[in-house]
């Protein structure tokens, strides 16, 4: 692909709650002169997140919104809603962000918002879910990138990775396998929508035409 000027690159920030190694992953493809998304911020509800450190590393401006220090939700996404608004970006994408949004924040983003879950969705929303996936027997499992809406871990899909759940597996290998999908997938999941092939529309995902479904070995908007 051919280098693209600042202006012409989807502005993102990236909120995340603990280790950061998603967010590292984007920070590292928007470096990358042809990639359709640059970084410009980071936002963090935990003081203590290894993500920081991560973010300060590239230089990506970084906020820390501790949702201990405030009265409520409410109060806590208020000022969250409020950092966001003055940043203006393109794309949100949550990275480990583990919180739940309420509704009214959520729509005042909309088609905005992508989010990763550790799971082949509408399979095993919530938590828990590489121990979900062994105890149901799957013999398939994944991650999934998908535009967030008010619901837990709901939304139209835009792409998946999946990998095959061993006999031997216990929630910690299952995890590291569906990790490094996770770290392949993001990536080619934010380029597809800052770069328009993929889009969000009244509910529903819109490949492009001139998109190739069968260039990549990721599921598309299934
Ligand atoms: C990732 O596995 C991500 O899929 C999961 O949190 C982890 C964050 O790791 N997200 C969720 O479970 C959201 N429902 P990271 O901080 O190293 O990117």
């Amino acid at each position: 692909m051919a280098n693209l000027a600042v202006e012409q690159r989807k502005r993102v920030t990236v909120l995340f709650s603990g280790r950061g190694s998603n967010m590292e992953t984007l920070i590292k493809a928007s470096l990358a002169d042809d990639y359709p998304a640059i970084i410009t911020h980071a936002i963090t509800n935990r003081p203590n997140a290894g993500g920081i450190e991560i973010a300060k590393n590239y230089n990506v401006e970084t906020s820390i919104f501790d949702h201990k220090a405030f009265d409520s939700r409410e109060a806590h996404e208020e000022v969250l809603r409020a950092e966001l608004e003055r940043q203006n970006p393109d794309i949100i994408v949550l990275a480990g962000y583990m919180r739940i949004f309420n509704e009214s924040f959520v729509k005042h983003f909309p088609g905005k918002m992508l989010n990763i879950h550790p799971s082949l969705l509408p399979k095993f929303k919530g938590v828990d879910t590489h121990n979900r996936a062994i105890e149901a027997g799957e013999k398939t499992h994944g991650c999934s990138v998908h535009f967030v809406d008010a619901s837990l871990d709901g939304g139209p899909i835009v792409a998946q990775a999946s990998v095959p759940v061993k006999q031997d597996d216990t929630a910690d290998t299952l995890s590291d396998r569906v990790l490094v999908q996770e770290h392949l997938l993001y990536p080619k999941a934010l380029e597809l929508v800052a770069s328009e092939m993929v889009t969000h529309q009244n509910g529903e995902i819109k490949v492009s035409p001139e998109f190739d479904k069968t260039s990549t070995n990721f599921i598309i908007a299934p």
